[in-house]
């Protein structure tokens, strides 16, 4: 092959790689990289530097070149000629340095060049500007400049999609930890109204996990469940109770046993907790993972394995995994610990009620699991005891 073809395809083939390179970058520091890596030697040129728009600063940030130029340094926008170039929003062909006013002589004294072309990353407000610089005072040719251009144009695409998966996952993070907060505080609404659950919705949240870690090493329900899933129920957990917030006073917070009318009324609060996370739904417009978990653990934590719980006496299966978890993580706390209706029982005697409900108030699967990890609820509960 004729050597100009031959180093010509060279060219297209790395050409293609840097753009490739770029595109896939995840970050400002991967963009750069790629040029820093193959852009000199694509071009021709004896140096190469990234520069940055910073305020009205040029942030020198990156660079190639057989010896050292000004990476690191920031130069005032009006006296560098990248400076002029950004400003200008136009490429900047020089054949000798030593000829042209715009340039401040004094800063490339030091170094080997006496040639460049600058050219703008982004046509449209430049945000940065990519140098091509050589050592013999003669005219880059237009193919290296033209090769710059595509350089610093599949660098702008780069940059722009950078900022938008940065600011995507800001927005995502923000989101995130504005449900987390609400969660809390809708629970701690829950809470404030209820009698001296004080930390039962974190206890009840860590008995969750801690049981459906444990589940994830079983079968049958390794299938159902995952890292993201034990994650969801963890954050969803809760909210089970949410519903409590519509049942007056009088039966939420009565001392003695209730009567079997308050009882029924008191069942209502699974209902009405579906019903308030279903809302929020309809709010949204749409649902998510963590609703419809946190909205079938509030719908079904009351449910029975042999089919009498409530609302709907739903049995075995057809009651889904996050409110059979739920149910014993509930029972065990509520147990363990003392309510305006009765008195706390001690660890082993809950245990034992809840062992001896396998197979008619619980799943007897996960109650064998429960068994093994017992240990671990008494010890959440000490760490989240409820304030003397
Ligand atoms: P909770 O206090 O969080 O209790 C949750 C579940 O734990 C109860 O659901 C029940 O299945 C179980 N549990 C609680 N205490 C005992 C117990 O002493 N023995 C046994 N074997 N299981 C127990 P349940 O019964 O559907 O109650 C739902 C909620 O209704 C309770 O939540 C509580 O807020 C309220 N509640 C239930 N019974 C009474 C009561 O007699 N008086 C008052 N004031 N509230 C009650
Ligand atoms: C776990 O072991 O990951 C759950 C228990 C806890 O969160 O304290
Ligand atoms: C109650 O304590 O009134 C409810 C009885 C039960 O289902 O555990
Ligand atoms: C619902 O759709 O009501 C929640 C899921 C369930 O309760 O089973
Ligand atoms: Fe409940
Ligand atoms: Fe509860």
């Amino acid at each position: 092959m004729d050597a100009s073809l031959n180093r010509l395809s060279l060219t297209t083939d790395g050409m293609e790689d840097l753009i490739l390179r770029m595109s896939m970058a995840r970050g400002l520091d991967e963009i750069m990289a790629a040029v820093r890596q193959s852009a000199r030697k694509l071009i021709g040129a004896d140096g190469i530097t990234f520069v940055l728009r910073d305020g009205n600063k040029c942030h020198y940030a990156d660079e190639d070149a057989i010896s050292p130029l000004w990476k690191g340094q920031r130069f005032p926008l009006e006296t560098c000629i990248s400076g002029w170039a950004m400003h200008h929003a136009e490429v900047v062909i020089i054949e000798d340095i030593y000829q042209d006013d715009r340039i401040p002589h004094a800063a490339y004294r030091p170094t080997f060049v006496k040639s460049l072309a600058m050219v703008p990353v982004r046509e449209e407000d430049p945000i940065g500007a990519i140098g091509a610089y050589w050592a013999e005072a003669e005219r880059p040719s237009e193919e290296a400049v033209r090769l710059l251009q595509r350089i610093a144009h599949s660098a702008a695409v780069a940059m722009t999609n950078v900022s938008l998966i940065d600011s995507l996952a800001a927005a995502k993070e923000e989101a995130a930890r504005a449900r987390d907060a609400m969660i809390l505080a809708m629970a701690s609404l829950a809470e404030t109204r209820d009698h001296e659950t004080g930390n039962h919705i974190r206890r009840t949240q860590h008995y969750v996990r801690a049981l459906a870690e444990a589940l994830k090493e079983h079968e049958p329900y390794a299938g159902q469940l995952n890292d993201d899933i034990v994650d969801l129920l963890y954050k969803s957990a809760p909210l089970h109770d949410i519903g409590k917030v519509g049942i007056p006073d009088c039966i939420l917070l009565k001392p003695g046993k209730l009567e079997p009318e308050e009882y029924e009324v008191m069942k209502t609060h699974a209902e009405l907790g579906r019903a308030a996370i279903a809302t929020a739904e309809r709010y949204m417009g749409s649902t998510t993972p963590f609703l419809s978990l946190a909205k079938e653990i509030a719908h079904t934590h009351h449910e029975k394995w042999n089919g009498t719980g409530y609302p709907r006496g739903l049995s075995g299966e057809d009651i889904p995994i996050g409110g059979r978890i739920m149910a014993i993580a509930d029972v065990y706390d509520a147990l363990v610990s003392e309510r305006i209706y009765k008195p706390a029982m001690p660890h082993q005697q809950a245990v034992e009620i809840i062992l001896k409900e396998a197979g008619q108030h619980f799943d007897p699967g996960l109650v064998d699991v429960f068994a093994k990890i017992a240990p671990r609820f008494e010890e959440i509960h000490r760490d989240f005891a409820d304030a003397a």
